[in-house]
């Protein structure tokens, strides 16, 4: 029998990334496997968008040290184009949708860059609200909704690694659970996904394994029934 090692999915290893002399993630390492959803979380100021933008292979921060390795493919030498292409899509806070066009519009243009992922009709399957709003300038639907459209579009660019900055911001509880359920889904067909949230309480309900991060290095890792469990904890880190 071969002993073989299963390498993970996702893959970070020692990054350190700066804005011009600042620096701000120190040192961060951490595994995924595939479908698995992992909660970063931490106070204002932890470095946790520095991270996920590092990870997106953005220029700012700038990744000076490190690998990132997704599916075996090293990530690091990529530039953000690139990191898309090979299937790491970044939902940032602000969500980026595309005013002055619609619904559709919005993922048509997901679309056009290569490779491309799930079908426009598939996508209403699945988010129906979508469906109903295909016409409607995107810009005037509601935060939820609007939060459900850049998961879409991810899905739309064939995503594999999905990385959420704060997808339950200004959310209503009733928005949330519902997000909480595409996300869900979105694990069940295998996709991996990095939330960083400041809800911390309905990230970790969500996530299979918790990362904390404090003054750009990581505090603490394990799952997220053991932070959930750690009162301790949650005070130091989390003011939870
Ligand atoms: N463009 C930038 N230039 C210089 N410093 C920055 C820049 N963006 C963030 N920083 C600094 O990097 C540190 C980490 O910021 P980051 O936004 O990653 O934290 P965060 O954990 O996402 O915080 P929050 O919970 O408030 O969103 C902070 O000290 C911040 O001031
Ligand atoms: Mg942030």
């Amino acid at each position: 029998m071969s002993a073989e090692i299963k390498k993970p999915y996702f893959s970070v290893k020692d990054i350190h990334a700066y804005y011009g002399e600042s620096y701000i993630v120190q040192g961060v390492s951490f595994d995924v496997e595939e479908g698995e959803i992992v909660a970063l979380l931490g106070r204002n100021g932890a470095g946790k968008t520095s991270t996920l933008r590092a990870l997106a292979r953005l220029d700012s921060p700038a990744l000076k040290r490190g690998e990132i390795y997704l599916g075996g493919l090293p990530i690091h030498p990529l530039q953000a184009y690139q990191a898309a292409g090979a299937g790491i899509q970044l939902v940032p806070e602000d969500r980026r949708i595309f005013g002055g066009l619609t619904v559709e519009e919005n993922l048509i243009l997901a679309q056009v860059a290569e490779p491309k992922g799930w079908e426009i009709e598939r996508i209403y399957e699945h988010f129906p609200r979508l469906g109903e709003r295909r016409n409607q300038d995107a810009v005037t639907m509601s935060g939820g909704e609007q939060q459900m459209l850049a998961v879409a579009r991810a899905l739309a660019r064939d995503v594999k690694l999905l990385l959420l900055d704060e997808p339950y911001e200004g959310l209503a509880p009733v928005i949330v659970q519902e997000i909480e359920r595409i996300l869900m889904e979105v694990r069940k067909l295998g996709i991996t996904t990095v939330i960083v949230e400041q809800n911390a309480v309905a990230a970790l309900q969500l996530a299979d394994k918790a990362l904390i991060l404090d003054m750009g290095q990581i505090a603490f890792r394990g799952t997220a029934k053991e932070v959930l469990e750690d009162e301790d904890l949650r005070h130091e880190y989390l003011a939870i």
